[in-house]
């Protein structure tokens, strides 16, 4: 199985932009778990939360995730920062790479955040609140990761440079002990 290395973390942390960028630095392909389930489905996010609520679309996350994690090539993937929520998910992710999340306060969560229908779990009187108790739900199992990242007045092409570095050392460091 090839390499992969998932971006975790909520929704704002920049994981599809770091994601980009990374890949490039590897000469990776990257993907974007939520882009393909749109492809998949024909339609968007926020069409399928309506349509086949939040299980089915949390299904369609687990059979994709499940597809990417299998693919053959290396691979950065940006998850939706809902992926962390099923066991299966994170089984899946400590067997096929690497998991580095996006530690990111909710401020700039928010800020980062355009208002929209983009994201169904938002469209609520009071996103800060809905923001700050998924993140309580979900902290300890983004903190699972191999490696955590704080994000916060960092520059996407700096941490996506470190990151690089990090993933070229450890893939020698593993090619060593598997002599
Ligand atoms: C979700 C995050 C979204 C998307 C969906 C659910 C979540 O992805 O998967 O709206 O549960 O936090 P991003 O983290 O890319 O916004």
């Amino acid at each position: 199985m090839a390499h992969k290395l998932f971006l975790i973390g909520p929704m704002g942390a920049g994981k599809s932009t770091l994601a980009h960028l990374l890949a490039w630095h590897l000469s990776w392909e990257g993907c974007d778990l939520d882009r393909e389930i749109e492809d998949q489905a024909g339609q968007s996010i926020a069409q399928i939360f309506r349509e086949e609520g939040e299980t089915g679309f949390r299904d369609r996350e687990q059979r994709k995730l499940s597809a990417i994690a299998r693919s053959r090539s290396p691979l950065v993937v940006a998850t939706g920062g809902g992926v962390v929520l099923r066991e299966a998910n994170r089984a899946l992710m400590a067997e096929a790479g690497w998991r580095v999340y996006l530690r990111t306060p909710v401020e700039t969560l928010l800020a980062r955040l355009v208002s929209g229908e983009e994201r169904p779990l938002l469209q609520v009187a009071d996103p800060r609140a809905r923001l700050a108790a998924l993140l309580a739900e979900r902290e300890a199992f983004y903190c699972e990761a191999d490696r955590i990242l704080d994000t916060q007045g960092r520059e996407p092409e700096a941490m996506a440079q470190e990151l690089a570095q990090w993933v070229t050392r450890g893939i020698a460091y593993s090619t060593d002990e598997g002599r």
